[in-house]
């Protein structure tokens, strides 16, 4: 069995297939899952993303570490065919963006409407999840190509938000982020994570660490 760190994606689109290929090249172990079964997935990610492995997406979770990292890729308006329990004991990286006029179920709406971020919407629905705010400001674009500087010590490697209420799962993801080639950004807690989202101003903006933490009022990670 491989020591690599397992990161699994559900959703084998445009971002899950580039966060596939980015952890992948990044030496971690990826498994990934969509709403077509594992066998019809195979030639697609022969395609997209042929060093991870296609699991069901009711075995997202199913590790043998204690809080699995996985990484919420479906667009939000497919967010009821998600069972919370395929997630549950999960780091959930809640990556999802609305889109203008994007429908999207309404017990998210209804959250939105109260003024929640999408991320404390997520965090009531998936409630055996710790759901983590992350990866949701790049584009798949950049995830394939604009981490890889490696060396945590680059003041140039692009920043990208964490926004968690738990410490511990904040950590674990910014590990994930560091390992990808980018400059984790601390924001206070989950709801905080609001500023990433597409009308904040760091969407799809490639700044570093730095510029990231002083845009967002985060604080930027250390090894
Ligand atoms: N595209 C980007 O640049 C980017 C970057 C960061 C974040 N995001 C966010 O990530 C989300 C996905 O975007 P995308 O562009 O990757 O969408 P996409 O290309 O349409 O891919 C959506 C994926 O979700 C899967 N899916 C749908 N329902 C599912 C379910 N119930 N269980 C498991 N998988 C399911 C689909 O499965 P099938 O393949 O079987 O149909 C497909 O693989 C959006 O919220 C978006 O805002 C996108």
């Amino acid at each position: 069995m491989s020591d690599a760190p397992v990161l699994t994606i559900l959703g084998a689109g445009r971002a899950g297939t580039a966060l596939a290929r980015a952890a992948a090249s990044a030496g971690m172990d990826v498994r990934i899952a969509a709403s077509r079964p594992p066998a019809a997935l195979r030639l697609h990610l022969a395609q997209y993303a042929p060093r991870a492995t296609a699991v069901a997406a009711a075995d997202v979770a199913a590790a043998d570490v204690a809080a699995p990292l996985v990484v919420l890729m479906v667009p939000q308006e497919d967010l009821d065919s998600v069972d919370p329990a395929w997630l549950r004991g999960a780091v959930l990286v809640d990556a999802t963006n609305r889109w203008d006029g994007e429908p999207v179920p309404a017990w998210l709406e209804s959250g939105l409407d109260a003024g929640l971020s999408s991320s404390s919407v997520l965090a009531t629905r998936f409630a055996g999840s710790t759901v983590v705010k992350a990866l949701n400001h790049v584009s798949h674009w950049d995830l394939d190509t604009a981490g890889r500087r490696l060396d945590p010590a680059d003041p140039d490697r692009r920043g990208l938000g964490v926004a968690a209420d738990s410490a511990q799962a904040a950590a674990a993801v910014g590990q994930l982020v560091l390992g990808l080639g980018f400059a984790p950004v601390f924001l206070p807690d989950l709801a905080a994570g609001r500023v990433l989202e597409p009308e904040g101003p760091v969407f799809n903006r490639p700044v570093s660490g730095p510029e990231l933490a002083r845009l967002t009022g985060g604080t930027v990670g250390r090894d």
